[in-house]
């Protein structure tokens, strides 16, 4: 089965098997025998090989609204995709995800790696995950806390990873609206409204993101790396311009996209691989590549980039190798 339309960087690989689960049933009766990799829309996944295993897409549908006193709960089968749903509650006068919006993948996806952009992250919503337990084959949740939401991660990265199957999550969207603004484009908005904020967040998104439809990428590759609070001080001696967003009390965030740019490699290609030219946070496909062409790609940016700031920046993406997922770190010297 190709895996080229089941993945938005769009690779040439293919896999030995392909099940899709469109009901919960059929959960119980899935074999989960290794290897099987679990699938949304293929938003922030590569496959760079063939696949010697069952890819599982979770194609579960469903949205249920119900009022509560001070927020309103949605709950939301896995398969529904994100933007939509974002779309959909603004439109009901829902608001609370606009800083989201345009994000691609779906609602199941979405707690696993805490997508989050302009401000906000899905944890601030998340009341409960519901699971099926690959080990039990039976349901199960956990709450917010439970969850262990961090910058791009969760329990679903480490504990549970290939132990859970998300089916529904639970969002609480407070009534009394607070909009975020924190973000520079949004700081600009004349007039506060939810629908304001979705469009000026689209406007920016489409700005210097490219459309996986209209060009193959999966979003940011890598993360913003975490630095110590000393590690920054002794960059920005050199680097005084580095953007940097506080971490906790003893570190801060810093922008890997500048690393890059400033790095010289926007339009770096490995054969049809690129720097992309907007954000050189985003590795684009124009075709004809294969992953060990991604593979060098990552090499020489991680490369590049250790050599000029001392730090590894490390891909956000999810590798899959032939049978398990992957993680690619450049040697240094
Ligand atoms: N920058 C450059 N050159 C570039 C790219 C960025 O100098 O080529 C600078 C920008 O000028 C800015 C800073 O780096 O000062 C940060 O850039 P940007 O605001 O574009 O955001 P980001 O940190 O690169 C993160 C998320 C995005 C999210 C945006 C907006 C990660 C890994 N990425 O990107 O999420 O949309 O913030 O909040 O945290 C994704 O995860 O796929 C994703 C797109």
């Amino acid at each position: 089965h190709s895996l080229h339309s089941l993945h938005t960087f769009a690779l040439n690989s293919q896999c030995q098997n392909f099940v899709e689960i469109t009901q919960l049933e059929q959960l119980k009766t899935q074999s989960f025998s290794a290897p099987f990799c679990l699938l949304g829309e293929g938003s922030n996944t590569v496959f760079l090989n063939d696949y010697m295993g069952t890819v599982i897409k979770i194609a579960l549908k469903g949205i249920k609204i119900t009022e509560r006193e001070s927020d309103t709960l949605i709950s939301i089968a896995a398969g529904e995709n994100w933007h939509q749903l974002v779309s959909y509650l603004l439109e009901e006068n829902i608001p609370g995800l606009e800083n989201l919006a345009l994000i691609p993948g779906t609602v199941g996806a979405s707690p696993v790696q805490n997508i989050g952009a302009y401000g906000v992250e899905i944890a601030k919503f998340v009341e409960l995950v519901e699971y099926f337990d690959i080990t039990t084959k039976t349901m199960d949740s956990l709450n917010n806390e439970q969850c262990e939401f961090a910058y791009r991660d969760s329990i679903f990265k480490n504990a549970l990873k290939n132990k859970a199957v998300i089916t529904q999550v639970h969002l609480a969207l407070p009534k009394k609206w607070q909009p975020v603004l924190s973000y520079g484009p949004l700081q600009q908005l004349s007039s506060i409204t939810p629908q304001a904020v979705f469009d000026q967040v689209i406007k920016t998104r489409n700005s210097k993101l490219p459309n996986p439809h209209t060009l193959a990428n999966a979003g940011s590759f890598f993360k913003n790396p975490i630095i110590t609070n000393q590690q920054l001080a002794e960059l920005l001696k050199q680097f005084a311009d580095l953007p940097h967003y506080e971490y906790g009390q003893s570190y801060h965030k810093v922008a890997a996209g500048w690393l890059i740019d400033q790095s010289g490699l926007k339009g770096h290609r490995e054969a049809g691989i690129e720097v992309h030219q907007q954000q050189a946070l985003v590795l684009v496909n124009h075709g004809n590549s294969e992953g060990s062409d991604l593979i060098k790609m990552i090499k020489h940016i991680q490369q590049v980039v250790y050599t000029r700031y001392n730090i590894m920046l490390e891909h956000e993406v999810r590798l899959m190798d032939a049978r398990s997922e992957c993680h690619i770190n450049a040697e240094t010297k």
